[in-house]
């Protein structure tokens, strides 16, 4: 089966770019990015590129290439999907904060929406790609609802995770060191191989049963995560004898049989993937009452909490003690570098934490929008709104942030960080100055001849 349409619902950090490279790499193939969202849908066609709703480097050209010549955004989803003979599902499927499994299993509403949607007004097969993560036998799921609600239509339902990192997105996408791809039904796990073969080296397209694929999503995220936590468990005995976490990291990273990758000390995880699927992996076990295996895995979790809330009380301690009316400056508010996304980012914590005691707190991030910022913080509920814009400020410029801070903390390791002029933010500040790495990005030596009190992570 030769595929000529492609719909893709969810125009997100998933949808977007991935569907921006397909249609890239098939030029033959029309691919619709739907979404209900008509503003994010009115920001991925506007003509000013630096408006897309996704910052990704690299993504800018690849729609410049692509769009209105076979890559399209728009919000009719009924048509897009009538259209399609491939739709891919590329919705949140976020914590559920209700309800049974609150707070650990994904809430599948708006994948069930989805299926119940692609149902009604299909009148062609089609085959159902399922993008987002989600906990396994989710397929089964959709397949359930397409067979019994569905107007008699065949359909076929593959799992294809999504394993690009956000920053980082077009190169992974462009060179992805695998290709998952799960089902039952050959002709369609070959159609989807055919789209990805226009680029990606045929053995690296890995072919599975639909439950292992989605559990390798789960499980890939869920090592990641727990070498995070890890050797974030490592930075704070690091600290306790005077070993230095970087220089433990690389003698480890040298063994191949353990990696450099992944091992770099920070004020903990965060983005939408990590967290939301070691939740679901716990929750999961627990649901078969694998409780040891639950509980293996949720110790990641909590070492990455106990790592945030750390690193906030370092800063009190620092500070004498109180930082009550004190300054601080956030330098960065995205879960890392590269991104403007800011689900689950360790800013948020640490800043939730620092305001409890009372802080003022000036955050400056090159790329997070000011109303992100108090969004976050209100998800929290610790505060009010006006709470939180009384002691909170966003700053457009980063040196206006550190003007008459008592302490910089670093939560985003941004390369621009390392250029400015800090011999000038020093100069601003009240004394002593203090900066709080939490990425470990400045050089130590050049901080304290400036005259700073710095400390970083795990040293
Ligand atoms: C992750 C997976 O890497 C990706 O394969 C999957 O598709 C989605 O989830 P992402 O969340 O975009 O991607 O970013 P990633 O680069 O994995 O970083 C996650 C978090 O871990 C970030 O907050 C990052 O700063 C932190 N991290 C990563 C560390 O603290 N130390 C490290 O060594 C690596
Ligand atoms: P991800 O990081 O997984 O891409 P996002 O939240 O960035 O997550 O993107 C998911 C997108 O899916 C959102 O823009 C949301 O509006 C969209 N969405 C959710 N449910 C539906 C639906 N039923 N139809 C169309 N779009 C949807």
């Amino acid at each position: 089966m030769r595929i000529k349409k492609i719909a893709c619902i969810g125009a997100g950090y998933v949808g977007g770019p991935t569907m921006s490279v397909i249609a890239q790499k098939n030029p033959e193939i029309q691919v619709t990015v739907v979404d209900l969202n008509v503003d994010r849908i009115n920001a991925w066609n506007n003509e000013n590129l630096e408006s897309l709703p996704v910052y990704e480097p690299g993504l800018d050209q690849v729609v410049l290439e692509a769009r209105g010549r076979n890559l399209f955004f728009s919000t009719n989803v009924t048509k897009a999907i009538e259209e399609a003979d491939m739709i891919f599902i590329s919705v949140n499927t976020p914590t559920k904060t209700y309800g049974k499994g609150k707070g650990q299993a994904a809430d599948l509403k708006f994948i069930e929406l989805c299926a119940r949607q692609i149902a009604e007004v299909s009148t062609t097969s089609k085959i159902i790609v399922e993008k987002s993560t989600i906990p396994v036998r989710t397929a089964a799921t959709i397949k359930s609802i397409l067979d019994h609600t569905g107007n008699g239509v065949q359909f076929h339902v593959l799992s294809n995770p999504e394993f690009l990192a956000e920053g980082t997105a077009i190169a992974d996408l462009q060179n992805p060191d695998r290709i998952l791809i799960g089902g039952e039904d050959q002709g369609a796990i070959q159609a989807l191989k055919n789209i990805y073969q226009a680029w990606v080296p045929n053995e690296r397209i890995i072919t599975t049963n639909l439950w292992s694929s989605e559990l390798s999503k789960l499980v890939a995220n869920a090592f990641l995560a727990q070498r995070v936590s890890s050797i974030n468990s490592i930075s704070e005995l690091c600290e306790a004898t005077g070993a230095n976490v970087d220089e433990v990291a690389h003698a480890i990273g040298q063994d191949s049989r353990i990696g450099s990758k992944f091992l770099k000390a920070s004020v903990g995880f965060g983005g939408s993937c990590f967290q939301k699927d070691l939740l679901n992996l716990v929750y999961i076990a627990r649901s078969y009452n694998l409780n040891e295996v639950a509980d293996y895995w949720d110790q990641v979790i909590r070492i990455n909490d106990h790592q945030k809330t750390r690193f906030a009380e370092k800063i009190i301690q620092s500070m004498y003690n109180t930082v009550n009316g004190k300054k601080i400056a956030f330098l960065g508010w995205a879960f890392k570098k590269n991104t403007n996304d800011t689900r689950e980012s360790a800013a948020i914590y640490v800043a939730d934490h620092l305001l409890e005691e009372q802080a003022k707190i000036a955050v400056f991030d090159p790329k997070v929008q000011k109303h992100q910022i108090y969004k976050d913080l209100e998800y929290l509920q610790s505060r009010t709104n006006s709470e939180n814009e009384y002691l909170l400020e966003v700053a457009e410029d980063a040196y206006e942030a550190c003007k008459d801070a008592h302490g910089i903390a670093i939560l985003t390791e941004w390369d621009e960080f390392k250029d400015f002029d800090w011999d000038r933010i020093k100069d601003n500040m009240k004394k002593p100055a203090f900066v709080f790495d939490g990425r470990k990005l400045l050089d130590r030596n050049r901080l304290e001849e400036l005259g700073f009190i710095y400390y970083a992570i795990g040293e």
